[in-house]
């Protein structure tokens, strides 16, 4: 990637006649996105949404925060050994251990960065902090130089930027920059600002900060009073040359700016921003999937760009004028955005390689032996259903990267009795290793309560439900149902995902799902 020394943004590459200027986007999905409440991914998943998002081509993963645990700091790592075209970041506060446990993370990426945050407003250091002034901008230059003696490429971000004093954020960023800093992050930590405060944020940077042209600015917008699409744009407007963003907008609370919304708007309207970016919109729709199934947060339906509805016309003037003339109603096409053409794809004759394609074009890159397994379920599928759509494909290799990592319990087989004036009776094995257990249990107050109770017994571990939806993966009534499963174990929040034709073997392959993942996690 490119760096630049040349202020707050850097141009296209040359012979880009029109002069645009090409934004950095730098992807939080696996970090700020992660923090969304229940949407924890492991190891496993993150691997493959940071291959995902450098396939898309973002500039830079933050691929997570390395100090906050040893699970984080693994996959930071395990990202920067193994991903490669990208810019690989791990997040730090401003003090030696967490900036030496980033370092630690980051340093097998051959394009590395430490992210290193402090906050400077008021309310954070008088509450939070309880440090004066010139002791944050001192803790500031110890932390950045720290930093930039382990990589070059430093980035810095006062904390709740957008909510300090204006006098006291030029200072802390001149110094920032004077200590090593080669990006300035300006963020809105609360989702407070407007558009056109942001705007006069970055443009006040630019003016009265000396040594603002050695850095690159950036933006990073929360999405509390839903302004945080439309404040990235404003600061890239006023000069900023990053957006920090995350797929689906996910994030701390209401989240952070949409990636997949602001990079859409910028090459929607280059008209009048005049700003490009490396992004391969085409695959926008399928990292999207791909993020909503490993976080278990669904996209809401109208969501911009990747919703369902996003480029579906109802009413019958809109058909009629999109049958004359798409442009009377569409901004965008549907194949810019990589939503499919055709949605039925697959049959009992198609090859592996069929599949591998097909799987590419949803997102994920598999593993030869992943593809094996989702192949042989895949063929056992297609006996039983004669046309298999891409939502049956996510269906199974969902659950084949969900299931990938230490598959402690593994279901053999199942029987249930009930109906409506019987207590329903639920025979489970359920295999551990190479032992295998049946568990028998009448009780319950339907079918899947009773399969919950066997399959408590067996493993030993206790669930409370907290969510518990089943979807049709695809249309038909011999359609696979997915369960997504919340529950909670010891006060700690867990997913599961199941897949099947039968809506009970879901049940249990979503329960035997979230279970492992508490095995592991307790490992
Ligand atoms: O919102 C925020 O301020 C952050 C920082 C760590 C950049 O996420
Ligand atoms: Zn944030």
């Amino acid at each position: 990637m490119p760096q630049s020394t040349s202020g707050t943004a850097e141009t296209s590459e040359p012979g880009n006649a029109s002069n645009a200027r090409m934004i950095r986007i730098f992807d939080t999905t696996l970090r700020d996105g992660e923090q969304s409440p229940g949407a924890s991914m492991n190891l496993v998943e993150k691997l493959e949404v940071a291959q995902a998002l450098a396939d898309l081509g973002v500039d830079i993963i933050e691929a997570g925060f390395p100090i906050a645990s040893p699970g984080d700091f693994e996959a930071v790592k395990q990202i920067a050994q193994t991903v490669r075209g990208t810019t690989i970041c791990g997040l730090a506060r401003c003090n030696d251990k967490d900036i030496d446990a980033a370092w630690e993370a980051v340093k097998y990426a051959p394009q590395a960065r430490i992210h290193v945050f402090l906050a400077t407003s008021a309310i954070h250091r008088e509450f939070k902090l309880r440090m004066t002034t010139d002791e944050i901008v001192e803790r500031a230059i110890a932390g950045v130089r720290r930093a930039a003696n382990y990589c070059d490429d430093v980035e810095f971000s006062p904390e709740d930027a957008c909510r300090t004093e204006h006098d006291f954020l030029c200072r802390v960023v001149e110094a920032a920059i004077d200590a090593g800093a080669t990006t300035i992050n300006v963020p809105d930590t609360v989702g407070y600002i407007t558009a056109k405060e942001i705007f006069n944020v970055f443009s006040m940077l630019r003016e009265r900060v000396p040594n603002i042209d050695k850095a690159v600015l950036s933006t990073h917008c929360h999405d509390d009073l839903g302004m945080a699409v439309s404040n990235s744009l404003a600061a890239v407007e006023a000069g900023a040359g990053q957006i920090e963003c995350t797929i689906n907008g996910i994030g701390e609370r209401a989240g952070n700016a949409a990636l997949e919304e602001v990079v859409m708007a910028l090459k929607t309207r280059r008209d009048f921003y005049h700003c490009d970016t490396r992004i391969d919109t085409r695959r926008l729709v399928p990292v999207s999937r791909l993020v909503s199934k490993m976080t278990g947060i669904q996209v809401q339906r109208n969501k911009a760009i990747v919703g369902r509805n996003a480029f579906a016309h109802e009413s019958g003037i809109h058909q009629d004028g999109m049958l004359k003339e798409r442009s009377t109603y569409e901004i965008m096409s549907p194949d810019d955005v990589g939503v499919a053409k055709t949605d039925l794809v697959l049959g009992k004759h198609s090859g592996r390689a069929a599949l591998a394609d097909r799987a590419k074009t949803l997102g994920y890159t598999l593993s030869s032996e992943q593809l094996q397994t989702v192949f042989d379920q895949f063929k056992r599928l297609a006996d039983k259903k004669k046309d298999i759509y891409d939502g049956d494909i996510v269906a199974l290799i969902q659950q084949q990267i969900s299931g990938s990592v230490e598959q402690e319990w593994a279901l053999v087989d199942y029987e249930v009795t009930s109906g409506t004036a019987r207590t329903p009776r639920v025979r489970v094995t359920l295999k551990q290793g190479d032992r295998e257990f049946t568990e028998e249990v009448e009780q319950g107050d339907g079918p899947i309560d009773a399969a919950f109770w066997a399959v408590e017994k067996m493993t030993g571990i206790e669930l409370v439900c907290k969510d518990f939806r089943v979807r049709s993966a695809t249309l038909g009534r011999d359609a696979i149902g997915e369960v997504n499963l919340e529950v909670e174990h010891k006060g700690k929040s867990y997913r599961g995902v199941g897949a099947s034709t039968d809506s009970v073997e879901s049940t249990i392959l979503a329960m035997l799902n979230a279970i492992n993942r508490i095995v592991a996690k307790d490992k």
